[in-house]
């Protein structure tokens, strides 16, 4: 059921695909299927994969009259990795489901990635400044795709300039102070030693809970592995879909002026709906901050409804026409990405949208697969 330009003829050599004009990707919205959970896991404080959901937290609202993010700045401990997270990980959880799942089907997929590759994917029509590199792997009719580090991402990691460090470290504190480890309704007091120690807790980037849904753009399959903030309830059990549950926490510079408002809307909106729409996160909660990194309010934002807020408005940007360049785009990808071979690879690459997407097949070297998931991911 694969597009017919699917012939060694085409596997050689360079292919390109344009992004503008952009008025080609209106008309009716591809259609996304409600992601649906196949299987969650975690990362302990010390980085240790856990097939399970042990770091999984709940929402609870920070208490704004004490909401410094700049607080335990000193005791940070940042996560030990250089470039951007291989899909290893996310491979092995998929094969340790596999092999405990009745569906022989579980992980028959087009694609496989993290979401924020997704997530820069359909937010590519829009994107002036970010470029991006991305390596693929086809094994068993499936592309797996990861991240290359390029000069920019090394120029762009977090810990760049003291500046940019500070302000991750915010971001991981919001979640710190917005989240407990126990059920809201198990709260009773604001006295309560889990809004006490959450407060003291140190920040370790480490610790994630991350969702594995299946879903498909089009004709598109996707399963996309992706860290999730907290959940609003309790978890429902599989086969019920948790994802309704699910919730994204944000911070962002507080809005005083017209310029913020532009680029709030046109920069952070496009982002925070891109990446809980994929994953069907249902809502966004966004600390709003100062310069110097205290809260002062927080507002939910329904996902579904982000793309309404810029509708319409000048230069700003359209969900419709990220929905259908992606689903255009995989479309052709999967007609050019055609050497199924788990030890060969091919480089896909962005650098502006006035210039050509680039596909372009490396050989036999930088699979994105590792030896172990060679035999674990057949099914
Ligand atoms: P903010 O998004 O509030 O800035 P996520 O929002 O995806 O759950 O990520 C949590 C936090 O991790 C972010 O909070 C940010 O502080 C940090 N972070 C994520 N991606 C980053 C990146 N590429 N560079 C620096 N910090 C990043
Ligand atoms: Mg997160
Ligand atoms: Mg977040």
């Amino acid at each position: 059921d694969y597009p017919q330009k699917r012939t060694k003829a085409d596997t050689q050599g360079l292919n390109q695909f344009s992004i503008h004009p952009l008025a080609r990707f209106n008309g009716p919205c591809s259609t996304y299927k409600q992601p649906v959970e196949i299987m969650s896991f975690s990362y302990d404080n010390e980085r240790n994969l856990h097939m399970d959901d042990r770091e999984l937290k709940y929402y609870y609202p920070p208490d704004l009259k004490d909401c410094n993010l700049s607080h335990g700045y000193e005791t940070f401990v940042q996560r030990e990795q250089s470039g951007p997270e291989p899909i290893h990980s996310l491979l092995d959880a998929l094969a340790y489901s596999q092999k405990r799942s009745a569906d022989k089907n579980l992980i028959k997929t087009d694609l496989i990635s993290w979401r924020g590759i997704f997530t820069k994917i359909l937010c590519t029509p829009y994107n002036r400044n970010e470029p991006w590199e991305l390596g693929a792997t086809l094994s068993n009719n499936t592309i797996f795709i990861e991240e290359h580090e390029t000069e920019y991402t090394k120029e762009h990691s977090t810990g760049s300039t003291p500046r940019q460090k500070l302000m991750s470290y915010w971001g991981y504190k919001f979640e710190n102070l917005s989240t407990i480890s126990k059920l809201p309704s198990e709260i009773t007091s604001s006295d309560d030693p889990e809004l006490i120690n959450r407060k003291n807790t140190i920040v370790n980037t480490n610790v994630q809970y991350c969702s594995v849904a299946k879903t498909s753009l089009g004709n598109n399959k996707l399963i996309m592995g992706a860290e999730i903030d907290c959940l609003c309830d309790v978890k429902p059990k599989r086969p019920k879909n948790p994802v309704e549950k699910y919730i994204e926490l944000k911070t962002s510079k507080i809005i005083e002026n017209e310029k913020d408002t532009f680029n709030f809307e046109r920069y952070k909106l496009l982002k925070f709906w891109a990446q809980s729409f994929l994953i069907g996160v249902p809502k966004v909660i966004v600390g709003f901050r100062d310069d110097e990194g205290r809260v002062t309010n927080v507002q939910e934002f329904k996902t579904m409804e982000i793309p309404k807020i810029v509708k319409g408005k000048n230069g700003m940007w359209n969900a419709t026409v990220c929905l259908n360049f992606a689903n255009k785009f995989f479309e052709w990808l999967r007609t050019v990405i055609v050497i199924d071979d788990p030890n060969s690879s091919y480089t896909i690459s962005f650098h502006s949208p006035f210039k050509d997407i680039k596909v372009e097949f490396m050989g036999k070297k930088n699979s994105v697969l590792a030896e172990r998931h060679l035999e674990s991911l057949k099914s």
